[in-house]
């Protein structure tokens, strides 16, 4: 690809993961290729916005008539199909730098699905790539693009592959091109549809509609025809519209595919008025788990779009998506500004009361109903992880997202915490938890033990956001929630239900539970802060729990994988009545110092291994593991 001339440049390459995105482009015959408009309208209708936002300081950039307007333009003859904006537009290094890289972190999580998804379908329509989704019905595209306020035109072209050119528009490209972008699509053969004004005019309608601006069809005969309705629908009244209506907002502010779980749509008048349009997906976008936690929320001003950084609501609510059109706040209002802004500190307060308010209903609704489309559990699914960390990050509604959340618990699964405190066993007064990597191994964990033979619940916390907010001192309906892993539990005034796991008290020894317990201190030393007689514990032989103070089990793992461990070491319980610990009692009737200290060692390390840990030094485990088998099966 070296058709280099005096005004074309050299090729740029595409940064390696836009290459391998366009290469996916390229090949797709692909049913959803209908996206490549609304992408692209999208980004015109982005460009129009970024414009109108810059001409409120510099009024010169709208010089012209200052109609905002997005254009789509078939040529029959030419087989191409053009959009064109008269919006901020893009300089040389802009052109290069946005149309050669994957910026938007949704993108990058897009390509880093690929490789599960196999092929891209499904994938793309419900996300959409930008700009490059152009590269599913063009085999050739050509950029042309002035900043606004400037004299220079550049043009971008790339037919995919490995990379791009770019040159000096020419005359009639300038003059095509007074301000913004023109983006000419040479269609392939199979995407010749698209020329068709009944065909642009329907994917419009089913995506694009409710861009604010006017989006027109131009060529053929007569003038340009607007083809969306173009109306700010969050200013229209809620009894006019239909949740077909809805959806389609959904759809065209969101950029998403799938159909809302939740839409509130409101007017607040008072102190402030200001209208309200946001939604809950129904399925995880790519961007939930970005380090950023960005919000999505569309702050405009007076229809005018300012920014979607202003933080509407707080960021365990990042998942809500939509529109907050304010008619108070001043035009000119700098995005700095946002921030310190009283106003919107109003208006953020006010609409997480909302959020919450609205999914708390949703919640009640579904307790109530036998109905089997379940919204809230749909809407917990997707997003309780995120929901979960307002129980740190919001103190004043640390109460309503606990009683938001949903668990797996011993009794089963999507159980409120409400549910528990109905279920709970005489003299409990405790709500027990166990934090861990999977439903599986928790359930297998020995800590569960004697709250299982008492037929107490216990809640499952697999998400990694769980060892961080119940690592704060909580507690729902004056019942603190307390950790299997962490303290002394005591089940004592709550009887075993289950007869046959009562301990055998068959084996007994001269030497009683303090002694043994303090000879199996003394054996691992270092190792262990304390040792202790377990409550928790019937079939298993011992396992390891965090002390009073100091960070839960999981937690304490999770900071030792990012070297940020608190050295504080764990407690070994002890199960007084298994045999393991009976026959280190006897080893120590008949003073056989070498089996006290393997068996000491063998129940840590055992302990290690039922958390899901590797014992510290494996050989010497399996060293002694084998010294212990040979007295038991001599090979002579
Ligand atoms: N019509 C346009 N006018 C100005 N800039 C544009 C236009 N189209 C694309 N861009 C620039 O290219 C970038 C990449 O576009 P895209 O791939 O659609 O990602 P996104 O819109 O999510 O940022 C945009 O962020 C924008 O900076
Ligand atoms: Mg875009």
């Amino acid at each position: 690809m070296s058709t280099e001339t005096e005004t074309v440049d050299q090729t740029h390459p595409f940064q390696a993961e836009v290459a391998e995105l366009l290469r996916l482009m390229v090949h797709s015959v692909y049913s959803e290729s209908d996206i490549f408009l609304r992408e692209l309208v999208s980004n015109a209708s982005d460009a129009c916005d970024k414009l109108r936002y810059e001409a409120i300081a510099k009024p010169d950039l709208l010089s012209d008539d200052g109609k905002l307007a997005i254009r789509v333009k078939p040529d029959v003859a030419a087989g191409t199909l053009a959009i064109q904006d008269c919006g901020i537009g893009m300089d040389r290094q802009e052109l290069i730098d946005n149309l050669g890289t994957v910026a938007r972190s949704g993108t990058r999580a897009f390509i880093e699905r690929l490789g599960e998804a196999r092929d891209g379908a499904g994938l793309i329509g419900q996300f959409g790539v930008g700009f490059y989704s152009a590269f599913m019905v063009a085999d050739h595209i050509e950029v042309t693009s002035r900043r606004a306020g400037t004299a220079e035109a550049w043009v971008w072209t790339s037919s995919g592959g490995a990379g791009f050119q770019i040159a000096p528009a020419s005359e009639a490209q300038r003059a095509r091109v007074p301000r913004g972008t023109e983006i000419v699509l040479h269609l392939k053969p199979d995407a010749k549809r698209y020329l068709e004004p009944d065909e642009i005019e329907r994917v419009v309608r089913t995506y694009s509609d409710h861009i604010l601006f006017p989006i027109e069809l131009a060529g053929g005969e007569g003038e340009p025809r607007q083809i969306n309705t173009a109306s700010a629908l969050w200013q229209r009244a809620k009894s006019e519209l239909k949740v077909q209506d809805y959806t389609q907002a959904y759809r065209s502010i969101t950029g998403m595919f799938d159909e809302p779980a939740m839409t509130l749509h409101y007017r607040a008048e008072g102190r402030q008025s200001y209208a309200v349009l946001l939604f809950v997906p129904s399925t995880v976008p790519f961007d939930l788990f970005d380090r950023e936690r960005k919000g999505h929320v569309k702050l405009y001003v007076r229809r005018v779009f300012i920014t979607d950084d202003a933080e509407l609501l707080p960021t365990y609510l990042r998942f809500v998506r939509g529109v907050v059109d304010s008619e108070d706040l001043p035009l000119n209002i700098s995005r700095e500004m946002l921030q310190n802004n009283p106003q919107v500190a109003q208006i953020r307060k006010a609409l997480t009361g909302r959020v919450i308010a609205e999914l708390e209903s949703l919640a009640g609704k579904e307790a109530s109903s036998s109905d089997d489309a379940k919204p809230y559990a749909k809407i917990w699914e997707a997003f309780g992880p995120v929901l979960k960390e307002g129980i740190y990050e919001d103190f004043e509604r640390r109460a309503q997202v606990l009683a938001l959340a949903r668990f797996t618990t011993t009794a089963g699964t999507g159980r409120s915490l409400k549910q528990y405190l109905a279920d709970i066993k005489t003299n409990q007064t405790e709500i027990y938890y166990l934090v861990g990597d999977s439903i599986e191994r928790l359930k297998s964990n020995p800590k569960l033990e004697a709250a299982r033979a008492r037929g107490i619940e216990v809640l499952l916390l697999t998400d990694p956001v769980d060892a961080f907010w119940s690592a704060t001192p909580l507690d729902f309906d004056g019942k603190p929630l307390k950790s299997l892993s962490q303290g002394e539990v005591d089940f004592s005034l709550m009887p075993v239900v289950d007869e046959e796991t009562k301990p055998d008290e068959s084996a007994t020894t001269a030497i009683d539970d303090a002694t043994v317990v303090a000879t199996v201190k003394l054996a691992l030393g270092e190792r262990v802060s304390d040792v202790r007689a377990s409550q928790r514990l019937t079939d298993s032989a011992a396992c390891l729990v965090a002390g009073g103070r100091g960070p839960d089990r999981e937690l304490e793992r999770l900071l030792a994988r990012h070297n940020r461990s608190t050295g504080i070491k764990p407690v070994l319980e002890l199960n007084m009545r298994h045999v393991l610990v009976k026959a280190l009692a006897r080893a120590q009737e008949e003073a056989r110092e070498t089996d006290i200290a393997d068996l000491a060692s063998l129940l840590f390390e055992e302990a290690q291994i039922l958390d899901g840990e590797v014992p510290d030094d494996p050989a010497a485990f399996t060293a002694r593991l084998n010294r212990l088998i040979m007295r038991g099966f001599p090979a002579a």
